[in-house]
């Protein structure tokens, strides 16, 4: 076997034979080598005269050269000619390129002050709602959030409501959207106002208010956290196409959708320079997607025509999840929280109080340290074996063991599906399952009250949830015993915007009813474990 293998390889002329057949003609071949070889460099020294002599200062030097080289035939014309022919498949006007004649119109956009300069002045928000619903949900959830005199933006509705507030009062005032009978909708199960909702994004543009970088879309069970909006917002450069939103929670309705939709209960933001192109087009392209379901699918459908993908923020939440969100708020990914929505269909976010109070308390804190609002900060209790997790604003958490970052930054599912599915797989995000054994669960401890303390830091008190009782049988130390636990949180800089990370924290006293927590900056090498 082997031998006839080396037979065949001795007939056959292999890799090794090559180098000397070259070898070969090379030699043969030095002198003819020779004289093209001088004949190429000077034709190169003759092209490179003719595209450097504009900034040479002696321009005849490559031209005597190019004559002691015996080529006296050379001229200009000759090489630049056929350095034209050979170049011109790519010097031909590519066809996506605007002609200069006609650059884009830059002179209808807004004034812009630095480079993003974004405040909230530059947002125009625009809600979608419905007569019919907005007693139920709009008047509910808008006014949370809505600062009125200093934030722009309309409800549009299908048709007028009765006794609405006088601008400006506790909500934006409200427009009536045009008429959509020349569309036609043919999926069975979406409503029919989807066409509606989603031209609101192209009737908002044709208001043409001034100084507008950015148009924030929600439903009327929205509630957007503006000052980190902002923050997010003034990332991007409103005169370039953005599209930024996030997905759903639940896999299957991603799936379903789209992974690169903007889901719009959660709020989407479309920049300036992306609306004024998107009112273009808009009308034409609904005509070619009658059979979708909702507005955010619209609006998808025509940003995609227009080639613009989604930029994912992670910080809006349609929250297509059920029951006790507790799980999921208090392990919220390390990103500023933009929007809360759905809020009918979670149980209210603290216990004790109504989901209406409870959205409230949460945005009080969140004034207080815009930025920190949920955000996750771990530490250890050595001595006693906790481990200890501060979902900023909202609660407190704490665990016998010590548990690593990598599981608690995972949610516990103390939530259900949207669909009412039991697995876990729908979930578009890892989560971790609620333990059997009750010396597991976290004891809970919850936002009471929230104090400034100066531009640099705030004091929270969290105080314990009546429900948790102890069923743990473990004998070492048990959390129950505390009342209370007092976090002192150093803000974040203006940076954590862009680059955000976790704050560190410290136990900094304890006694058997009462914990006080520090949270700040994380010191040179420090390692949350
Ligand atoms: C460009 O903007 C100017 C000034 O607003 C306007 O007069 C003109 O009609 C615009 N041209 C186009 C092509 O939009
Ligand atoms: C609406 O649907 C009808 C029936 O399919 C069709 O004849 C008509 O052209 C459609 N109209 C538009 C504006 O697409």
């Amino acid at each position: 076997m082997s031998s006839s293998l080396q037979e065949a390889s001795r007939k056959t002329p292999g890799w090794a034979d090559k180098p000397q057949i070259w070898l070969n003609q090379i030699i043969r071949t030095r002198k003819r080598s020779k004289l093209i070889a001088m004949v190429c460099l000077t034709f190169v020294f003759a092209c490179a005269y003719i595209f450097l002599a504009p900034i040479s200062k002696e321009p005849e030097s490559f031209l005597i050269i190019a004559r002691r080289l015996g080529i006296s035939s050379f001229n200009k014309d000759s090489c630049s000619k056929s350095a034209a022919h050979s170049f011109s498949p790519i010097l031909q006007q590519p066809t996506r390129i605007p002609k200069a004649s006609n650059p884009p119109n830059q002179t209808s956009s807004p004034p812009v002050s630095g480079s993003t300069g974004t405040t909230l002045d530059n947002i125009v928000f625009g809600i979608g709602a419905s007569a019919e619903t907005w007693d139920q949900h709009g008047q509910r959830y808008t006014k949370l959030w809505w600062k009125p005199g200093k934030m722009r933006g309309y409800v549009w509705l299908d048709e007028p409501v009765e006794n609405w507030p006088n601008f400006p009062d506790s909500l934006p005032p409200f427009r009536i959207s045009e008429t959509t009978s020349q569309f036609n909708f043919t999926n069975r199960f979406g409503p029919p106002s989807a066409i509606r909702i989603s031209r609101i994004v192209s009737e908002t543009y044709r208001l043409n208010l001034p100084n507008v970088h950015w148009f924030v879309m929600g439903d009327d069970d929205t509630v957007f956290f503006t000052e980190n909006l902002v923050q997010v917002l003034a990332k991007y450069d409103h005169n370039l196409f953005h599209y930024i939103g996030s997905n759903s929670e639940s896999h299957r309705q991603t799936h379903d959708f789209s992974t690169d939709m903007a889901f719009g209960g959660a709020g989407f933001a479309i920049s300036h320079a992306l609306a004024k192109a998107f009112e273009r087009m808009q009308d034409s392209c609904l005509h070619r997607y009658p059979h979708l379901y909702g507005s955010d699918e619209r609006v998808h459908a025509c940003i995609s025509e227009l080639g613009v993908p989604l930029t994912k923020e992670p910080g809006f939440h349609q929250i297509d999840i059920r029951g006790d969100a507790f799980g999921f708020l208090s392990a919220h990914p390390l990103t500023p929280l933009l929007s809360l929505h759905h809020l009918s269909a979670i149980d209210p976010l603290f216990p004790t109080m109504s989901q209406d109070k409870a959205l409230l308390h949460l945005l009080n804190a969140a004034h207080v340290d815009p930025s920190g609002i949920l955000q996750q900060s771990i530490c250890y209790d050595k001595k006693r074996s906790w481990s200890m997790s501060v979902s900023w604003g909202y609660a407190v958490q704490v665990y016998r063991g010590i548990l690593p970052s990598r599981e608690l930054q995972n949610p516990m599912r103390t939530f259900a599906t949207w669909k009412g599915s039991p697995d876990h797989i729908e979930f578009n995000f890892r989560t971790r399952p609620l333990p059997d054994d009750p010396c597991l669960h976290p004891i809970r401890f919850y936002l009471e009250s929230v104090e400034h303390g100066g531009d640099h830091h705030s004091t929270t008190m969290y105080k314990r949830a009546k429900a948790m009782t102890n069923n743990c049988i473990w004998e070492t130390a048990s959390p129950t015993t505390l009342d209370s636990i007092l976090v002192l949180k150093e803000k974040a800089s203006t940076t954590w915007f862009k680059v955000p990370h976790r704050q560190c924290c410290d136990l900094t006293f304890s006694n058997a009813n009462h914990l006080q927590i520090h949270v700040g900056s994380c010191r040179e090498g420090e390692i949350i474990a």
